[in-house]
């Protein structure tokens, strides 16, 4: 038996996001496909039509569809936060205190806290606890609107270790109901145990670490953090090289805590995302406009780091460049899962406006992930992923901050969240 269609109608804004399939650029990025009064008719995991409510009820499958109706909902596609570290053991609450005194992030992580503080508390750590822990924040994200996620590895950083995150990252994934798309970032930092022989380190990532992961299919993606403190261009180069030979695409973190060339070095290797770009210089946007590479932002890690050094959105929109927002949810730099809370930050810090924001974070991050044939946008053949704020207009979801008024969020037409308890999940 199929199963009966779901028609979600009168919604007061429907933004679609539909159209093109590359990813958005300059005025483009501020297409929301707005339908007033829309209505989206879902059967399964997919979308079968998408327009005015009047135009979806006369399609045939409409009429035996179970009917909700949204009037004081905007409705738009689940977000696509394309950068997080959903995987750690606990908060690093004592660094943020401390950074509150004074203290810098970087003189922290040379002390050995930082990354390394996690690193060490995830080895010990069972796969029991940081499973349900990840489960957790998973149900949160959705709370938020969030639909698919990004997850990188990194707090491992031997190979057993790094495994035992990414097998953890793939049975949450098949668990459900939210959708990860798994990275391999054995280059986060150089791991204690290699301090004094980072060399050997990399060996090890290119020679056992890398091809371990491709070979039991755990990570789509690697990525490197390729900063001060982290790892060198050259090293970057490396291990982004042999990601790629052994058939992972490319992602970077870069440009944050010092300008290295990482976001050059991004566009060379036709890697899928750079994210973070802080410190880039008007030559780095010139080449990041003309590039396939989505430059993701994430404003959080800037805010929580209690910093004004914002990634320069306008600038990168208005030469061309396709620009994605993610949370970074993570426990040093960006301990929010709230994509809500990243598009005011990105209206009220980088100016970009609320269209934009959300474009950025919906099909330009589906983009990130490789996944805007099925995700990021309402349309039909879609996958049935959207979330709905009651509010009165789309402007006040970045408007608004602090609160949550996601009231509905669905994921392969299944609702996962129910502020108004309107469903029995
Ligand atoms: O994206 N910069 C590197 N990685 C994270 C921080 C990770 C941490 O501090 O635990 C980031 O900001
Ligand atoms: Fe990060």
């Amino acid at each position: 038996m199929p199963t009966r269609p779901f028609l979600i109608a009168h919604c007061r804004q429907l933004l679609t996001l539909r159209g093109s399939r590359r990813p958005r650029r300059r005025r483009q990025l501020a297409a929301l496909g707005l339908i007033r009064d829309g209505a989206v008719l879902m059967q399964g995991d997919r979308i079968v039509a998408v327009g005015t409510t009047r135009a979806v009820e006369r399609h045939p499958l409409a009429r035996r569809a179970n009917k909700f109706t949204a009037r004081d909902l905007i409705v738009l596609p689940g977000f696509v936060d394309s950068h997080t570290h959903l995987l750690f053991p606990a908060s690093r609450a004592d660094e943020y205190e401390q950074r509150i005194a004074g203290l810098g992030y970087e003189q922290i992580a040379r002390r050995g806290g930082g990354i390394l503080s996690t690193v060490r508390k995830l080895r010990r750590a069972d796969n029991q606890s940081l499973q349900q822990q990840a489960r957790r924040w998973l149900g949160e994200f959705a709370t938020h609107g969030t639909t698919t996620l990004e997850a990188k590895s990194g707090y491992g950083l031997s190979l057993g270790s790094e495994l035992k995150m990414l097998e953890i990252l793939r049975r949450l994934h098949r668990e459900g109901p939210l959708e990860l798309v798994a990275t391999f970032l054995g280059a986060h930092v150089v791991p204690p145990e290699y301090k004094r022989k980072p060399d050997a380190y990399l060996d090890l990532l290119i020679r056992r670490m890398i091809p371990a992961v491709a070979a039991r299919g755990l990570a789509e993606f690697c990525d490197v953090f390729c900063d001060r403190g982290a790892f060198m261009l050259t090293q970057a180069r490396l291990v982004l090289t042999a990601a790629r030979v052994c058939g992972m695409e490319l992602r970077l973190h870069a440009e944050q805590l010092a300008r290295t060339g990482g976001a050059r070095l991004a566009v060379q290797l036709h890697a899928t995302s750079v994210d973070h770009l802080e410190r880039i210089n008007r030559a780095d946007i010139r080449a990041l406009a003309a590039s396939d590479t989505i430059c993701t932002l994430l404003p959080g890690a800037v805010f929580h780091l209690g910093k004004s050094s914002y990634a320069p959105a306008r600038a990168l929109i208005e030469a061309g460049a396709a620009v994605a927002l993610a949370t970074d949810f993570n426990p040093g730099t960006s301990p929010t899962v709230s994509m809500p809370m990243i598009l005011s930050l990105a209206c009220t810090q980088m100016r970009m406006t609320p269209a934009e924001a959300i474009a950025a974070a919906t099909i330009n991050g589906a983009h990130a992930l490789r996944r805007a044939d099925l995700l990021g946008s309402l349309e039909a053949g879609k996958q049935a992923d959207l979330c709905a704020f009651e509010l009165s207009d789309y402007r006040e979801i970045p408007y608004y901050f602090g609160v949550n008024l996601c009231r509905l969020t669905i994921k392969r037409g299944q609702v996962i969240h129910d502020a108004s308890k309107r469903f029995q999940i």
